[in-house]
């Protein structure tokens, strides 16, 4: 496969994982060989890269020992066993799972908000959760003009973030539901097929559910500032691809709507889509595929000093995990990091 590094991919069969494969494809990134791992179930079966037909093969201990960098994306267990042994054998790791974000050593990193935290890096590196990048991309351009002090924020999450099977789920109840049946949920609790489930992950004993805490905790640790308040309403929806997110910001400093379309205007990964009038405002179907973070609806908010209310969607699969792994290890290979 010519120059570039020897890289992993785990998790190749699901939706996060297959698009990795994709985007390193479409990046042109530089890869030497590629290993596609995922479970003993997929062993065997090919998937394309580029000109060729790469055989899945069965995650093991000693997968990466000839491996320098490896996308992980198969659930946190799997990244709490393999990335560590990944890692002692000398492999820098990007895991998209929640198992390591928020340790002290561990960067988690947004690389159009805080690329410089990769420069210490002890081999493992986590990818945020997908709700918390496209807001802080959004966000970050405020931070630095104003100072952020509370967001309140809500998200309508589409189904592919749960992986394969939800995105299933979803098509089969559909379906059915135009044949006057019903299915009996499996990967939700409740029938997601024109529905609202306000419940991602499991409940805390605050109230909140883990990907609203999430949320809180990676927001404060990519900006590097425990000060910020947040509150956050994480809802799956009847979406295939693509979150949208109301948030609520408000700010130390005034900006006026116009200073933020201004600022987001020039920020890096961000396009304002903002012209209600003549219904122009970012929509999950028309972001699908995108790399990019749209935002609209950018008005006061009417009810506090400072406040900002915007509306912000972006690919979940691309931007929200798969995209932010590869420009991270863009990042690496480029500044010699790996
Ligand atoms: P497999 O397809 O063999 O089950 P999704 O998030 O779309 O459900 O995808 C999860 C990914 O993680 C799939 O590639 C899946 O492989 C992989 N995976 C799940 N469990 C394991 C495991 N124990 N070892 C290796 N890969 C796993």
């Amino acid at each position: 496969m010519g120059e570039g590094l020897k890289v992993a991919v785990v998790g190749a069969t699901g939706a996060v994982g297959n698009m990795m494969i994709k985007v390193l494809e479409e990046r042109n990134f530089p890869v030497k060989q590629l290993k596609l791992l995922a479970s003993k179930r997929s062993a065997g079966r090919k998937l394309q890269f580029r000109n060729s037909e790469i055989e899945v093969q069965e995650l093991t201990e000693s997968s990466f020992d000839d491996v320098e960098l490896a996308l992980f994306s198969a659930g946190a267990s799997v990244s709490r066993k393999f990335a560590p042994i990944a890692a002692s054998k000398g492999c820098v790791v990007v895991d998209n799972s929640s198992a390591f974000r928020m340790e002290p050593d561990v960067p988690l990193v947004v690389p159009e908000v805080n690329p410089y935290a990769l420069k210490h890096h002890k081999k493992i590196i986590a990818n945020p959760n997908c709700s918390t990048i496209q807001m802080v991309v959004a966000l970050k351009p405020l931070q630095d003009a104003a100072g952020i002090k509370r967001i309140i924020v809500t998200t309508f999450q589409a189904v592919s973030g749960t992986g394969q099977k939800a995105i299933f789920e979803l098509e089969e109840q559909v379906k059915a539901w135009v044949h006057g049946k019903q299915l009996e949920p499996k990967v939700y609790p409740h029938q997601i097929a024109f529905n609202c489930l306000p419940h991602i992950g499991s409940f805390l004993d605050n109230g909140y559910s883990e990907e609203e805490m999430k949320m809180v905790n990676e927001t404060r640790k990519i900006f590097e500032d425990n000060s910020i308040q947040v509150s956050a309403t994480t809802v799956r929806v009847p979406v295939f691809y693509g979150h949208s997110e109301s948030i609520n910001v408000e700010l130390k400093n005034p900006l006026t709507p116009d200073d933020v379309r201004d600022l987001l205007e020039k920020a890096p990964g961000v396009r304002v889509i903002d012209d209600p009038g003549s219904f122009k405002y970012p929509l999950p179907l028309d972001v699908a595929g995108s790399d990019i973070t749209f935002v609209g609806r950018i008005r006061k908010d009417i009810s506090v000093d400072n406040g900002i209310a915007m509306w912000v969607v972006a690919d979940n699969i691309r931007k929200g995990a798969a995209t932010n792994a590869v420009q991270i290890a863009e990042i690496l290979q480029k500044e010699s990091l790996i």
